[in-house]
Protein backbone atom coordinates (compact mmCIF):
# COMPACT_ATOMS: atom_id res chain seq x y z
CA UNK A 1 0.00 0.00 0.00
CA UNK A 2 0.96 3.69 -0.87
CA UNK A 3 2.67 5.52 2.53
CA UNK A 4 -0.32 8.40 1.83
CA UNK A 5 -3.25 5.98 1.49
CA UNK A 6 -1.53 4.04 4.40
CA UNK A 7 -1.48 7.33 6.74
CA UNK A 8 -5.38 7.71 5.28
CA UNK A 9 -6.56 4.65 6.46
CA UNK A 10 -4.91 4.55 10.02
CA UNK A 11 -5.87 8.13 10.97
CA UNK A 12 -9.55 7.09 10.45
CA UNK A 13 -9.00 4.94 13.46
CA UNK A 14 -9.48 5.86 16.67
CA UNK A 15 -5.94 4.91 18.50
CA UNK A 16 -3.67 4.59 15.66
CA UNK A 17 -0.43 6.66 16.70
CA UNK A 18 0.16 8.96 13.67
CA UNK A 19 -1.56 12.53 13.48
CA UNK A 20 -5.06 13.27 11.87
CA UNK A 21 -6.13 16.65 10.89
CA UNK A 22 -7.80 16.59 13.86
CA UNK A 23 -4.65 16.65 15.62
CA UNK A 24 -3.05 19.05 14.21
CA UNK A 25 -5.44 21.82 14.84
CA UNK A 26 -5.13 21.36 18.56
CA UNK A 27 -2.23 20.05 18.94
CA UNK A 28 -0.51 23.41 18.46
CA UNK A 29 -2.64 24.68 21.80
CA UNK A 30 -1.42 21.08 23.70
CA UNK A 31 2.39 21.35 22.73
CA UNK A 32 4.63 22.09 25.61
CA UNK A 33 7.06 25.05 25.08
CA UNK A 34 9.35 24.86 27.72
CA UNK A 35 10.96 21.98 29.25
CA UNK A 36 9.76 22.21 32.20
CA UNK A 37 6.29 21.31 30.69
CA UNK A 38 7.46 18.20 28.72
CA UNK A 39 6.83 15.71 30.61
CA UNK A 40 8.37 12.11 31.12
CA UNK A 41 11.84 11.34 28.85
CA UNK A 42 14.06 12.35 32.41
CA UNK A 43 16.97 10.83 30.31
CA UNK A 44 16.78 13.13 27.37
CA UNK A 45 15.37 16.11 28.93
CA UNK A 46 18.35 15.88 32.12
CA UNK A 47 21.11 15.62 28.93
CA UNK A 48 19.34 18.70 26.75
CA UNK A 49 19.77 20.56 29.80
CA UNK A 50 23.35 20.78 29.92
CA UNK A 51 23.92 20.51 26.23
CA UNK A 52 21.75 23.69 26.07
CA UNK A 53 23.47 25.53 29.25
CA UNK A 54 27.18 24.54 27.76
CA UNK A 55 25.96 25.28 24.38
CA UNK A 56 24.62 28.85 25.82
CA UNK A 57 27.76 29.89 27.41
CA UNK A 58 30.10 29.02 24.66
CA UNK A 59 27.42 30.90 22.10
CA UNK A 60 27.37 27.93 20.08
CA UNK A 61 24.92 26.20 18.16
CA UNK A 62 23.85 22.23 19.22
CA UNK A 63 25.24 19.60 18.14
CA UNK A 64 23.14 17.81 15.41
CA UNK A 65 20.26 15.63 17.06
CA UNK A 66 18.53 12.10 16.13
CA UNK A 67 15.06 11.33 17.32
CA UNK A 68 13.72 7.96 16.78
CA UNK A 69 10.92 6.19 17.96
CA UNK A 70 6.85 5.23 16.90
CA UNK A 71 4.77 7.95 16.49
CA UNK A 72 3.08 10.48 18.84
CA UNK A 73 5.99 10.31 21.66
CA UNK A 74 6.66 14.11 21.51
CA UNK A 75 9.77 14.04 18.80
CA UNK A 76 8.29 17.48 17.23
CA UNK A 77 7.13 18.92 20.30
CA UNK A 78 10.83 18.28 21.74
CA UNK A 79 12.65 19.82 18.49
CA UNK A 80 10.36 23.33 18.88
CA UNK A 81 10.96 23.36 22.87
CA UNK A 82 15.11 23.20 21.74
CA UNK A 83 14.88 25.94 19.71
CA UNK A 84 12.43 27.81 22.38
CA UNK A 85 15.18 27.35 24.99
CA UNK A 86 17.97 28.11 22.65
CA UNK A 87 15.89 31.43 21.65
CA UNK A 88 16.59 30.42 17.94
CA UNK A 89 14.70 29.85 14.82
CA UNK A 90 13.21 26.48 13.88
CA UNK A 91 12.57 25.40 10.41
CA UNK A 92 10.66 22.40 9.77
CA UNK A 93 10.42 20.57 7.11
CA UNK A 94 10.07 16.53 5.94
CA UNK A 95 12.63 13.89 4.03
CA UNK A 96 9.89 13.43 1.00
CA UNK A 97 9.60 17.15 0.85
CA UNK A 98 13.17 18.13 -0.22
CA UNK A 99 12.87 16.60 -3.23
CA UNK A 100 16.17 17.68 -5.20
CA UNK A 101 19.37 18.13 -4.29
CA UNK A 102 19.02 21.89 -4.99
CA UNK A 103 15.83 22.49 -2.64
CA UNK A 104 18.16 21.00 -0.18
CA UNK A 105 20.94 23.93 -0.39
CA UNK A 106 18.57 26.45 -0.68
CA UNK A 107 17.24 25.17 2.29
CA UNK A 108 20.63 25.09 4.06
CA UNK A 109 21.44 28.64 2.74
CA UNK A 110 18.63 30.78 4.10
CA UNK A 111 19.71 29.51 8.04
CA UNK A 112 20.70 31.95 10.09
CA UNK A 113 23.51 31.58 12.82
CA UNK A 114 22.26 28.95 15.53
CA UNK A 115 18.61 28.20 13.77
CA UNK A 116 17.42 24.87 13.73
CA UNK A 117 16.50 22.53 10.97
CA UNK A 118 14.21 19.91 11.82
CA UNK A 119 13.59 17.33 9.23
CA UNK A 120 11.00 15.16 9.89
CA UNK A 121 11.08 11.35 8.18
CA UNK A 122 14.24 12.21 7.67
CA UNK A 123 14.82 8.43 6.80
CA UNK A 124 12.86 9.21 3.65
CA UNK A 125 15.64 11.47 2.23
CA UNK A 126 17.14 10.54 -1.20
CA UNK A 127 20.41 9.86 -1.81
CA UNK A 128 21.26 12.64 -3.74
CA UNK A 129 19.53 15.38 -0.89
CA UNK A 130 20.98 13.17 1.55
CA UNK A 131 24.68 13.89 0.30
CA UNK A 132 24.23 17.42 0.32
CA UNK A 133 23.53 16.96 4.38
CA UNK A 134 26.95 15.50 4.84
CA UNK A 135 29.44 18.29 4.52
CA UNK A 136 26.64 20.33 5.77
CA UNK A 137 26.78 18.49 8.91
CA UNK A 138 30.21 18.07 9.02
CA UNK A 139 32.01 21.67 7.94
CA UNK A 140 28.96 23.62 7.70
CA UNK A 141 29.68 23.85 3.94
CA UNK A 142 27.87 23.06 0.78
CA UNK A 143 29.69 21.87 -2.59
CA UNK A 144 27.77 23.50 -5.82
CA UNK A 145 28.79 22.73 -9.47
CA UNK A 146 29.08 25.75 -11.14
CA UNK A 147 29.16 25.29 -15.02
CA UNK A 148 28.62 21.80 -16.97
CA UNK A 149 30.83 19.30 -18.88
CA UNK A 150 34.86 19.35 -18.41
CA UNK A 151 34.51 23.36 -17.43
CA UNK A 152 32.47 22.00 -14.19
CA UNK A 153 34.14 22.97 -11.24
CA UNK A 154 32.71 22.65 -7.58
CA UNK A 155 32.63 25.87 -5.30
CA UNK A 156 32.48 25.38 -1.31
CA UNK A 157 30.01 27.84 0.20
CA UNK A 158 30.35 28.38 3.45
CA UNK A 159 26.95 27.97 5.91
CA UNK A 160 26.06 29.79 9.52
CA UNK A 161 26.63 26.88 12.19
CA UNK A 162 22.84 25.42 12.58
CA UNK A 163 21.56 22.35 14.47
CA UNK A 164 19.89 19.66 12.78
CA UNK A 165 17.19 18.04 14.43
CA UNK A 166 15.87 14.62 12.36
CA UNK A 167 13.31 12.50 13.65
CA UNK A 168 11.85 8.97 12.56
CA UNK A 169 10.13 5.94 13.24
CA UNK A 170 12.85 4.12 11.56
CA UNK A 171 16.04 4.63 12.94
CA UNK A 172 17.37 1.19 11.02
CA UNK A 173 16.37 2.66 7.80
CA UNK A 174 19.00 5.44 8.13
CA UNK A 175 22.27 5.09 5.90
CA UNK A 176 25.04 4.72 8.42
CA UNK A 177 27.03 7.77 6.94
CA UNK A 178 23.50 9.99 7.69
CA UNK A 179 23.37 8.34 11.08
CA UNK A 180 27.10 8.78 11.79
CA UNK A 181 27.29 12.41 11.84
CA UNK A 182 24.38 12.84 14.51
CA UNK A 183 26.27 14.03 17.59
CA UNK A 184 23.37 12.92 19.71
CA UNK A 185 20.87 10.14 18.74
CA UNK A 186 18.00 9.66 21.53
CA UNK A 187 15.34 6.88 21.25
CA UNK A 188 12.57 8.25 22.30
CA UNK A 189 10.31 6.19 25.14
CA UNK A 190 6.92 5.09 25.49
CA UNK A 191 5.20 6.74 28.74
CA UNK A 192 4.24 5.23 31.56
CA UNK A 193 0.76 6.09 33.11
CA UNK A 194 1.83 8.30 35.36
CA UNK A 195 3.53 10.59 32.75
CA UNK A 196 0.30 9.84 30.89
CA UNK A 197 -1.97 10.99 33.64
CA UNK A 198 -0.10 14.47 34.09
CA UNK A 199 -0.20 15.14 30.15
CA UNK A 200 -3.86 14.70 30.30
CA UNK A 201 -4.49 16.77 33.51
CA UNK A 202 -2.15 19.27 31.71
CA UNK A 203 -4.26 19.09 28.65
CA UNK A 204 -7.66 19.27 30.89
CA UNK A 205 -6.35 22.36 32.38
CA UNK A 206 -5.56 23.84 28.89
CA UNK A 207 -8.89 23.00 27.52
CA UNK A 208 -10.82 23.47 30.51
CA UNK A 209 -12.22 20.23 31.05
CA UNK A 210 -12.49 19.00 34.57
CA UNK A 211 -11.56 15.80 35.10
CA UNK A 212 -10.68 14.06 38.78
CA UNK A 213 -7.18 12.30 39.17
CA UNK A 214 -8.77 8.61 39.03
CA UNK A 215 -10.32 9.28 35.33
CA UNK A 216 -7.12 10.94 34.49
CA UNK A 217 -5.42 7.82 35.22
CA UNK A 218 -7.64 5.34 33.47
CA UNK A 219 -7.22 7.77 30.20
CA UNK A 220 -3.58 7.34 30.75
CA UNK A 221 -3.94 3.13 31.29
CA UNK A 222 -5.23 3.01 28.04
CA UNK A 223 -3.22 5.60 25.77
CA UNK A 224 -0.69 2.80 24.50
CA UNK A 225 2.29 4.88 26.31
CA UNK A 226 1.05 7.89 23.23
CA UNK A 227 0.74 11.40 24.71
CA UNK A 228 -0.75 12.32 21.26
CA UNK A 229 -3.56 9.18 21.95
CA UNK A 230 -3.69 10.72 25.49
CA UNK A 231 -4.53 13.94 24.24
CA UNK A 232 -7.04 12.06 21.70
CA UNK A 233 -8.92 10.29 24.13
CA UNK A 234 -8.77 13.06 26.16
CA UNK A 235 -10.85 14.69 24.03
CA UNK A 236 -13.41 12.08 23.30
CA UNK A 237 -14.13 10.95 25.97
CA UNK A 238 -15.17 15.02 27.05
CA UNK A 239 -17.64 14.87 24.30
CA UNK A 240 -19.44 11.53 26.26
CA UNK A 241 -19.00 13.21 29.28
CA UNK A 242 -20.65 16.28 28.08
CA UNK A 243 -23.12 14.65 26.09
CA UNK A 244 -24.17 11.88 28.60
CA UNK A 245 -23.19 13.56 32.04
CA UNK A 246 -22.28 16.82 33.22
CA UNK A 247 -19.23 17.06 31.68
CA UNK A 248 -16.66 16.00 34.52
CA UNK A 249 -14.70 13.20 33.59
CA UNK A 250 -14.66 10.13 36.31
CA UNK A 251 -12.95 7.01 36.37
CA UNK A 252 -16.16 5.49 35.41
CA UNK A 253 -17.25 7.99 32.68
CA UNK A 254 -13.77 7.41 31.49
CA UNK A 255 -13.79 3.72 30.94
CA UNK A 256 -17.60 3.47 29.63
CA UNK A 257 -16.68 5.85 27.11
CA UNK A 258 -13.25 4.22 26.23
CA UNK A 259 -15.66 0.60 25.93
CA UNK A 260 -17.95 2.60 24.08
CA UNK A 261 -14.72 3.26 21.48
CA UNK A 262 -13.43 -0.79 21.48
CA UNK A 263 -10.14 0.77 23.19
CA UNK A 264 -9.76 -2.39 25.91
CA UNK A 265 -8.11 -2.07 29.21
CA UNK A 266 -4.56 -1.68 27.87
CA UNK A 267 -5.22 0.54 25.68
CA UNK A 268 -5.59 -2.01 22.66
CA UNK A 269 -7.77 -1.35 19.76
CA UNK A 270 -9.12 -3.53 16.68
CA UNK A 271 -6.00 -3.91 14.93
CA UNK A 272 -3.71 -4.79 17.74
CA UNK A 273 -6.44 -7.66 18.91
CA UNK A 274 -6.79 -8.81 15.23
CA UNK A 275 -2.68 -9.18 15.02
CA UNK A 276 -2.75 -11.18 18.37
CA UNK A 277 -5.89 -13.48 17.33
CA UNK A 278 -4.88 -14.03 13.82
CA UNK A 279 -1.37 -15.10 14.92
CA UNK A 280 -3.81 -17.59 17.33
CA UNK A 281 -6.31 -18.95 15.34
CA UNK A 282 -4.23 -18.93 12.30
CA UNK A 283 -0.48 -19.68 13.49
CA UNK A 284 -1.00 -21.24 16.65
CA UNK A 285 0.59 -18.26 18.12
CA UNK A 286 3.55 -18.22 16.17
CA UNK A 287 6.50 -18.43 15.17
CA UNK A 288 5.25 -16.11 12.30
CA UNK A 289 7.13 -13.87 9.72
CA UNK A 290 6.11 -10.36 9.69
CA UNK A 291 5.11 -10.31 5.69
CA UNK A 292 2.81 -13.65 6.62
CA UNK A 293 1.32 -11.88 9.39
CA UNK A 294 0.74 -8.22 7.12
CA UNK A 295 -1.25 -10.96 4.20
CA UNK A 296 -3.32 -12.62 6.94
CA UNK A 297 -4.50 -9.48 9.33
CA UNK A 298 -4.88 -7.27 5.86
CA UNK A 299 -2.67 -4.59 7.25
CA UNK A 300 0.46 -3.47 5.75
CA UNK A 301 4.33 -4.61 6.91
CA UNK A 302 5.68 -1.61 7.85
CA UNK A 303 2.50 -0.32 9.50
CA UNK A 304 2.75 -3.28 11.83
CA UNK A 305 6.55 -2.85 12.59
CA UNK A 306 6.52 1.05 13.38
CA UNK A 307 2.77 1.15 15.23
CA UNK A 308 1.54 -1.76 16.35
CA UNK A 309 4.57 -3.96 17.25
CA UNK A 310 6.45 -1.92 19.30
CA UNK A 311 3.86 -1.38 21.81
CA UNK A 312 2.53 -5.28 21.75
CA UNK A 313 6.46 -5.82 22.66
CA UNK A 314 6.57 -3.62 24.82
CA UNK A 315 3.59 -5.09 26.97
CA UNK A 316 5.23 -8.60 26.83
CA UNK A 317 2.29 -9.87 24.17
CA UNK A 318 4.27 -10.74 21.70
CA UNK A 319 8.11 -11.74 21.19
CA UNK A 320 10.43 -11.76 18.53
CA UNK A 321 12.37 -14.64 17.93
CA UNK A 322 15.31 -15.71 15.29
CA UNK A 323 11.95 -17.74 13.31
CA UNK A 324 9.10 -14.60 13.98
CA UNK A 325 6.80 -13.07 15.91
CA UNK A 326 5.35 -15.40 18.79
CA UNK A 327 2.26 -14.59 21.27
CA UNK A 328 3.02 -15.07 24.74
CA UNK A 329 1.16 -16.28 27.80
CA UNK A 330 0.39 -12.89 29.23
CA UNK A 331 -1.59 -12.18 25.77
CA UNK A 332 -3.77 -15.72 26.34
CA UNK A 333 -4.60 -14.14 29.41
CA UNK A 334 -5.19 -10.32 28.45
CA UNK A 335 -7.47 -12.14 25.75
CA UNK A 336 -9.32 -14.43 28.02
CA UNK A 337 -7.71 -17.69 26.59
CA UNK A 338 -6.24 -18.38 29.95
CA UNK A 339 -7.18 -17.66 33.62
CA UNK A 340 -4.10 -15.36 35.64
CA UNK A 341 -2.10 -18.36 36.97
N1 LIG B 1 6.43 14.90 26.89
C1 LIG B 1 5.27 15.48 26.56
N2 LIG B 1 4.60 16.21 27.47
C2 LIG B 1 3.41 16.76 27.15
N3 LIG B 1 2.81 16.63 25.95
C3 LIG B 1 3.43 15.91 25.02
C4 LIG B 1 4.69 15.30 25.27
N4 LIG B 1 5.09 14.65 24.17
C5 LIG B 1 4.11 14.83 23.26
N5 LIG B 1 3.12 15.57 23.76
C6 LIG B 1 1.88 15.91 23.07
O1 LIG B 1 1.62 14.91 22.09
C7 LIG B 1 1.37 15.47 20.83
C8 LIG B 1 2.18 14.72 19.78
O2 LIG B 1 3.55 14.99 19.93
P1 LIG B 1 4.50 15.18 18.67
O3 LIG B 1 3.76 15.75 17.52
O4 LIG B 1 5.70 15.91 19.14
O5 LIG B 1 4.88 13.68 18.34
P2 LIG B 1 5.91 13.11 17.27
O6 LIG B 1 6.81 12.16 18.00
O7 LIG B 1 6.54 14.22 16.54
O8 LIG B 1 4.98 12.26 16.30
P3 LIG B 1 5.21 11.88 14.74
O9 LIG B 1 6.20 10.76 14.71
O10 LIG B 1 3.86 11.43 14.28
O11 LIG B 1 5.67 13.11 14.05
C9 LIG B 1 1.70 16.94 20.94
O12 LIG B 1 0.60 17.72 20.62
C10 LIG B 1 2.01 17.23 22.39
O13 LIG B 1 0.99 18.05 22.92
MG1 LIG C 1 6.25 14.81 14.52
Amino acid sequence: MEEKERRTIQTARSVAAEKSGEDAQIEGSLRPVSLAHYIGQQKIKESLQIYIEAAKKRQESLDHLLFYGPPGLGKTTLAQILAHEMEVNIRITSGPAIEKPGDMAAILNNLRQGDILFIDEIHRLNRQVEEVLYPAMEDYAIDIMIGKGPTARSVRLELPHFTLIGATTRAGMLTAPLRDRFGIIHRMEYYDPEELRQIILQSARVLQVEVDGAGALEMAKRSRGTPRLANRILKRVRDYAEVRYDGRITEEIASEALNLMDVDAKGLDHTDQNILLTMIHKFEGGPVGLDTLAAATGEDAGTIEDVYEPYLLKEGFIMRTPRGRVVTEAAYVHLGFLKRG
